[in-house]
Order: structure tokens, then sequence, then C-alpha cells
């Protein structure tokens, strides 16, 4: 391998600081000094830099976040030191207790200084850093060994892999919690929804349920955080007191919930820097810590059960110590859970964009932890006979996960004496179809395409923000122009008349204008936004991405072939199926056409094309190479290439990397010629 001069040794490295400095500007001080064009090209600077000498790839490159495949599965290790729980309390009066305990054990009667946190509600991360380097990231386990799931936690854009400073300690674990914000969740939901999969019954089941699934391109997609709040073991680095290790978490530019002097009763905290952490000089204190942090619980961008209170100077809490598994100068001041009682007035069903029927409980108003709270899902039959849920029942409500409201249970008791379990209707309740359950679905489903509920979903997934993005367009508005007879297709919107807006009640001349114009800026749109607005089954804006990328044209994708979706690395047979159901449908293709009649454009993909030095020449990749494999395709396709799974005499060369297998013997008994990363690297390096 080539020796790397000295000089491109330093600008790789400034890259990769610079890549770092603005990866913590954007993500954690969310105060972006560059565009997102500036961004990327500093970026690509580093991955041009590192083809050419791929030595260069460390595994703390920014590069590398999201690298490799899957895993079989994690590597158990030790934890240095054992991660511990905390003793619970639950009011002002279990402070004061907790505050006696440590004085009495301290043998004191001066006041204690308190540092207090949030409690996070996420999972237990510890991240290692070795000489400034992130080399592990484990799970709490059971305490005493936890599972590296490092490949994961990389693709998590707000942990630094190298801590900012040039003089690092040889080794710091951070200790902290990986969670998903709330926002983030519900989106993540609504994605899951469409793709057909099962939705996260709470934030902290979607941020454990990614960083325990084994493949780093999921967890890429899927927008994890961290805070870090405390240490393991550490090595040439000592803190004095919790308020000093944040500080340096924050000058290493490891994420914290941030420092406050002042609890600002009425003020929101959410926003974009969080200041949440803060210094009390006793347990009274801790106890207003406590009641402010509960006020503001809900305007908080992720969710937490309770404050978590610790005595401030490390030299105390080492004289506390531990006792069994919680240390003494530690307890987390919990929340009672938010609950409350009200009544169902009624279960209405409504029938979504794919037909669903779905019960919904519309309750008697009730605020569940400073919420008011009217609507509960009750997903399907299955539920709704599971939980039993009548007309007229007094239910107990609580927000799951602190976000979406749910029916725990039904207070059977109160129940009226002329009650009947509540079945989903045989006949859709908007236009009146025969409802159907497909074999081994739990979902109710409205067969009739042409189905007003149906066209109207439909029509408000077609508008809305990530797909054809018509801002002016709301939910009322579409309800109008259907119930009117306006429009009855996605193509009607792009004809639709002043006039015509004219005539709905309360619309003015102002309003109408706005209306037409915003439904004219969206004819400009692009093939992903296109694909995804389209609203067919399973396909979510991932899917939605991967389809432009492949089909590049809307005509492309009109002539896919079940083998070609195939292809596509996140496509499965169920998703291929229900687009080649689509495509198959004459109106449905009749519609996409008619949309584009009415003035749609499509912005084509531009793939990027960096030479065609490889154009008409089919690679297949085998052993290890020094970038993952599907850089390495990538790289080919820039280049005009194909890379292919199999060798066959069509192969133009097999690019084989150490320890190849048995495609190199193929390659041999056919006559395909073998070359080396270098004579790729040469091939694709040569002047044209
Ligand atoms: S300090 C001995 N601070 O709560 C552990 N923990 O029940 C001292 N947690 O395992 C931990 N937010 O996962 C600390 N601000 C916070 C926290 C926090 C959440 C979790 C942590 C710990 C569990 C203890």
């Amino acid at each position: 391998m080539k020796k790397i001069p000295e000089e491109i040794l330093k600008l790789h490295e400034q890259l990769c600081l610079q890549i770092g400095e603005h990866n913590y500007n954007y993500h954690v001080l969310d105060t972006p000094v560059i565009s997102d064009r500036e961004y990327d090209k500093i970026y690509q600077e580093l991955l041009d830099l590192e083809t050419k000498y791929p030595a260069l790839i460390t595994d703390t490159s920014p590069s590398q976040r999201v690298g490799g495949k899957p895993l079989e599965k994690f590597q158990k290790v030790q934890h240095r030191r054992p991660m511990l729980s905390l003793q619970n309390s639950y009011s002002t009066e279990d402070i004061l207790e907790f505050n006696k305990r440590v004085k009495k054990f301290l043998n004191t009667d001066e006041d204690i200084e308190f540092f207090c946190d949030p409690k996070l509600d996420g999972l237990a991360l510890e991240l290692i850093y070795e000489h400034g380097k992130l080399t592990s990231a484990l799970t709490r386990g059971d305490g005493t060994t936890g599972e590296n799931v490092l490949s994961n936690i990389k693709t998590i854009p707000s942990i630094p892999l190298q801590l900012k400073t040039s003089s690092p300690p040889e080794l710091v674990e951070i200790r902290g919690e990986v969670l998903m914000f709330k926002e983030d969740f519900l989106n993540l939901n609504e994605q899951q929804q469409e793709a057909g999969e099962t939705p996260f019954a709470n934030p902290r089941n979607a941020a454990a349920g990614t960083v325990r699934q084994l493949d780093p391109k999921i967890a890429a997609s899927r927008p994890l955080r961290f805070f870090g709040y405390g240490t393991g073991e550490c090595k040439g680095q000592s803190f004095k007191t919790m308020k000093d290790m944040q500080a340096q978490f924050a000058a290493w530019g490891i994420p914290t919930t941030g420092f406050t002097d002042t609890l600002t009763k009425n003020k929101s905290q959410n926003r974009k820097i969080l200041s949440l952490s803060t210094l009390c000089k006793n347990a009274d204190g801790a106890n207003d810590y406590y009641n402010w942090i509960h006020h503001i619980r809900k305007d908080l961008p992720f969710e937490i059960d309770g404050v978590v209170i610790k005595v401030n100077s490390l030299q105390l809490q080492e004289e506390l110590g531990f006792i069994a598994r919680s240390p003494r100068w530690a307890t987390a001041a919990k929340f009672e859970p938010e609950q409350a009682i009200t009544k169902i007035k009624q279960i209405v069903v409504q029938v979504g964009r794919t037909g669903a029927l779905t019960p919904v409980a519309i309750m008697e108003p009730v605020s569940v932890g400073g919420v008011t709270v009217t609507h509960a899902t009750l997903h399907n039959q299955d539920e709704v006979d599971r939980k039993d849920v009548r007309q007229g029942d007094t239910v107990k409500v609580h927000r799951a996960g602190d976000v979406i409201p749910e029916i725990i249970e039904v207070l059977s008791g109160k129940r009226p004496n002329d009650s009947s379990p509540f079945k989903i209707p045989k006949k859709c309740p908007v236009c009146g179809s025969d409802t159907f359950k497909a074999e081994g679905e739990v979902v109710t489903r409205c067969p009739n395409p042409v189905c007003d509920a149906r066209l109207k979903e439909s029509l408000k997934h077609f508008v809305s923000k990530r797909a054809m993005n018509i801002e002016k367009v709301g939910d009322k508005l579409i309800d109008l122009f259907v119930d009117k007879g306006i429009i009855h297709s996605f193509s009607d919107l792009y004809k639709i008349e002043k006039d015509q807006i004219l005539s709905l009640d309360r619309q003015g001349e102002k309003s109408a204008d706005n209306i037409i114009q915003s439904i004219r800026a969206s004819r400009n749109t692009t093939l992903p936004r296109f694909i995804y607005a389209l609203g067919i089954r399973f396909v979510g804006e991932q899917t939605a991405k991967l389809l432009a990328d492949k089909f590049l044209a809307l005509d492309n994708f009109l002539s896919a072939k079940e083998d070609e979706l195939l292809e596509i690395d996140g496509v499965g047979p169920k998703v291929a199926k229900s687009i080649i159901e689509s495509l198959s449908q004459k109106k449905f293709v009749h519609e996409i056409h008619k949309i584009i009649q009415n003035g749609v454009t499509i912005e084509k993909v531009k793939k990027e094309k960096t030479s065609s030095k490889l154009t008409g020449l089919t690679f297949v990749i085998t052993g290890t190479l020094p970038m993952d494999r599907d850089q390495v395709k990538t790289l080919i396709e820039s280049h005009g290439g194909k890379a292919s799974g199999s060798v066959s005499k069509k192969t133009s060369f097999v690019l084989a990397g150490e320890s190849a297998g048995s495609k190199l013997d193929k390659a041999q008994e056919l006559g395909v010629k073998v070359i080396s990363w270098e004579d790729f690297q040469s091939i694709i390096k040569a002047d044209s």
C-alpha cells in the first residue's frame, strides 16, 4: 500500500475535526454556521481523499458513521464499573427524607448542595472514549455486563466520534441516556404505519428497539439522541463536582441537558438549546426544582419520568458510597404517572387512505398531565374486544409514552345497564360498501377505491408537507372540496378555479388567491415526493426515495417490473407486490398521466456521475476491500459501471480483496480477469 504523505494525513485530520465541529453546531447547539451545501462540500472532500488513500479510513472518520453490514449479534462486554440504579422518591417528604439520610451519614448539619437533572426516560448507555476516540458503546445489560452497540450508536450525529480537545484523557466512560424526541417519535410512527409496520408504543420503546436491532442502516434512518449525565471509569481525568463534569462534557462536545441558574416557572423549555440542569443550595431548592420540572414537563421535547437529585461534590459522593445496588448520594424523584378518568361519549369509525376502518373513542374532555385529551384510538376490533370498551363507559386514560392518549381500562362498575359490546360495522360508514377483513389481518377495510373517505384521506396525504407540500390546502378544505363535488381525484386539484373556491363558505378573495398560488407552486416537484404523494400502500418516504434513486424518471418507475423492485436493497416482496398491484391498475396510471397533463413537472433525479470510465463494464466484488461493499458499488456506478452479484461470462472484471472466496475460483474457471483494489484505483484515477 502507498505511504501517505504527511500533509495528506494532516488535511484528513483537519477535515475530520471540521466536520465534527459542524456536526456539534448543527445537532447539539442547533446553530449551524455554514450552509448545508458548504457542509456537503467539505464532506465530499473527505470522501474523495479517502477514495484516493483508503488507508485513511479509520473507525472514527465521519465517513464511517453508517458502515458495514448488519451484525449477527452484539458482543457482550463487562462494564469496568457496574451500572447501578437509583432509589426512588415520589414526593416532597421523600426528598426531605433523602436529604436527612445524606446529612446523617456525613454526620453534618450544614446544607448539602445538590446538582439536579431531569430523569430522562430512554435507555442507559455508556460511551467509552480511549485517548479521545469513541471505541465502544455499551448498553446497561444486567448492570455488570452490557452489549456493544457501537455500530448503531455511531449513526447518532450528535455523538462525537472524537472528543473536542487536543489533550484527551487516556480513558473516559460517559454515561447517559439514548432517547427519541416526542416529535421525531410521532413522525417515525407515521412512517411505520405508512410502511405497514407496527408502530412503537412510546418513544422509549422506539429508541430501545432501534439501539438493539442489528442493522446500522436502520439505526441511521431513525432520529436518536443522546444526553450525558455521569461517568464510569476515568483515567487521566477527574472532576470536583457534577457541575464541572457537565461543563467538561459540553467542552468535549458531548450533549447534555444544559445548565440554568434560574427556574423560570412560566417559560416554555421547548427551546432549541436546553438549559435544564441546575445547582440547588439545599433540599428545599431541590424540591423547588422537582416542582419546576413537573410544571414544564409537558413542554419538554422529550419524555422524562422525574428528576435526579445528586450530591454535587464528588468527594462527598465518594464518602457516601453505595448501599446494595444504588448510590447513597442520589435519588430519583419520580412523578406519579399521569392518569385521568373520563367518559366515552361515542365510538366513531374512521376510514383511512388505505380503506382501514379504525374505531376511535370520543371522550368528555379531560386533562392528562396538563394536556386536554378528547380522542383515543382503539386500533381495531381485537383491541376493542380485549379491553371490552363500549359507548357510555367510564374509563381510565393516560398518555402512552406521554404523547398518545390511550384507554388503560374500563371501570366496569360504572357501566350503564343498557350497554352492549362495540362492533365495527359490516358496511363502510362513508360509502356503504360491504367491509372485509383479509386473511391473517386484524384490520377491517372498505374495499371501494373511490370511497369519499378514502379519497379525502388520500388527498390529505397528497397535499401534505413531505409529499406535494400544498401548504394552503388543509384538511378542512379537502373535506369541503370533496363534499361539494369540486374534486374527485388528485389531478382535479390542478384544475380548481378561483370562482369554485369563492363559492365555498368563508373564503375571501385573498385566501382564494393564496390557495391557487400554493397549488401552482407545488407543481414543480421531485420524483421521491411525487412517488410518496401517490400513497401506494407500504411506500413511505424512505421507500419512495429508494424507488426514485433506482428508476430516476417517472416513466421508468411506471413500467417497473417486480424483479427490478426486488433488486432494491430495502424493498421486500410485500412492498414490491403492492407497487405492482397499484401500477397494474389502469385507472391509477391514467390518473398519474392526468396529473402530469395538468401541469405537474418532476425534476430529474441527478445521479452524481463522476466520469464515464467504467461505462459498459460489469464488476463483481469479492473479499474484503478497504471500503464497504455498498460504497464500492456506488463508486463503480458513479463512473458509469455496473456492479453485479455473480460471476458470469459477461463479467468484465472481478474486483478481489483479501480472503476472496468462491467467486475468485469461478472467475478463473471462466477466464474472467481478476483485478486488485490498487488496479481498480488506477483505472478510475487514470487521465481520460
Ligand atoms: S445518574 C447510579 N442522571 O435512571 C446511577 N441517571 O434508575 C446514577 N437516568 O440507570 C445515574 N436520567 O439510566 C442519572 N439525569 C440522570 C438520569 C439517569 C435517567 C437513568 C439511568 C439510571 C437510571 C436509574
